[in-house]
């Protein structure tokens, strides 16, 4: 039998743990073969909710399951962890400024990086959730020197399986038969989802472009990229609470894929440490397109980038570099 794997979910309380954990539990992120250890992380106002989701995890009596720590200590969280999903932030409430949500999240995102630093297993994979994401991602590579760039990620899986969706609903056909959308840049509206590479599989076995399938370049250009860049509004308006089963099933299928690789010609969105790909500034936590083999994500090299692609991407590290001076000014 395989050792298990220790998995940490941090605001494990919350709403996307809530729907994080039993996925996890079942084998959705690391397989169906492979046990686990849930670390639960939450602060102190949430201990009683945290001690909940616990007991339910040992009431689910689920196989794959071997413990639980449930803990509002982050150093006992952290301790030998293989995979951090780091869910836990600080929202943004009514009147707060951005500058004052940023500065709680950066001492967060500092704190929580030392922690695992320090106790994590020697090769720990960290997928940010919290928002915002990317700087979130950003601050804790800075206060993580010892744990490689590479190890280093944040999640806009959710936004690339929303642009798979809406190109499956205005096709007709399955979510599964559409792949190679990317998610550019930041996870904020101001993200480029592109199609100019996206195909759909044909009857035939072979595959036809998107841009070919949806004679409507109009809608390519203007409502399909709106309706993703705002999808994450929409949910909160219809369900008066923001994205949470989509968001646990991304962050899900980011680690089995980062993990167990990417199937062969798919690629899928991921935040990582730009390098410079793509004109993009180095040092920038941006989300490109990535294929991903044995553990290590590489970013997909040499697609033909138009001119309103190259606008739109440029736009969203602009945003990206204007969040990393206000994470650093948060610092000072
Ligand atoms: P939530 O408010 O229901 O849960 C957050 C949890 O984090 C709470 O239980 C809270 O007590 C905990 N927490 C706060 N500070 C913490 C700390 N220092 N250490 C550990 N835990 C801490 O929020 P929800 O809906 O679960 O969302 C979580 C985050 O994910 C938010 O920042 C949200 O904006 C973000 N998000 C990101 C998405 C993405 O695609 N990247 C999609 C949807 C949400």
């Amino acid at each position: 039998a395989k050792d298990p794997v220790r998995v940490l979910v941090t605001g494990a309380a919350g709403q996307i743990g809530y729907a994080l954990v039993p996925m996890i539990a079942r084998g959705a992120m690391l397989g169906p073969d492979q046990p686990v250890i849930l670390h639960m992380l939450d602060i102190e106002p949430a201990a009683e909710a945290l001690k909940g989701v616990k007991m339910e995890l040992i009431d689910a009596a689920f196989p794959l399951l071997r413990d639980v720590v449930a803990t509002t200590d982050a150093v006992e969280a952290c301790k030998g962890v293989n995979i951090a999903v780091m869910v836990g932030g600080f929202p943004r409430k009514e009147g707060m400024e951005r500058k004052d949500v940023m500065s709680k999240n950066v001492s967060i995102y500092k704190a929580q990086a030392s922690a695992l630093e320090k106790h994590a297993a020697p090769d720990c994979k960290v997928l940010v959730v919290a928002n915002p994401a990317n700087t979130n991602a950003l601050i804790f590579k800075e206060f993580a020197p010892s744990i490689p760039e590479k190890n280093i990620t944040c999640l806009t899986r959710l936004d690339h399986n929303r642009a798979l969706g809406q190109i499956s609903e205005k096709l007709n056909v399955h979510v599964s038969e559409v792949k190679n959308v990317i998610i550019w840049g930041n996870h904020s509206s101001t993200q480029y989802p592109d199609v100019n590479h996206a195909t759909v599989k044909a009857t035939n076995g072979g595959e036809k472009p998107v841009r070919e399938l949806v004679a409507n370049d109009n809608w390519l250009n203007t409502e399909f990229i709106t309706t993703v860049q705002q999808r994450g509004a929409a949910i909160i308006k219809a369900r008066k609470l923001s994205s949470a089963l989509s968001a646990a099933s991304a962050a899900c299928d980011h680690i089995r894929d980062w993990v167990l690789g990417t199937p062969k010609g798919t690629w899928v969105s991921m935040g990582v440490y730009s390098d410079g790909s793509y004109g993009i500034q180095p040092g920038l936590i941006y989300s490109f397109p990535v294929t991903c083999e044995k553990g290590q994500w590489s970013i997909v090299q040499g697609l033909k980038i138009d001119e309103f692609s190259r606008a739109k991407m440029d736009a969203t590290a602009k945003e990206l570099v204007e969040e990393k001076s206000l994470a650093y000014s948060c610092l000072n």
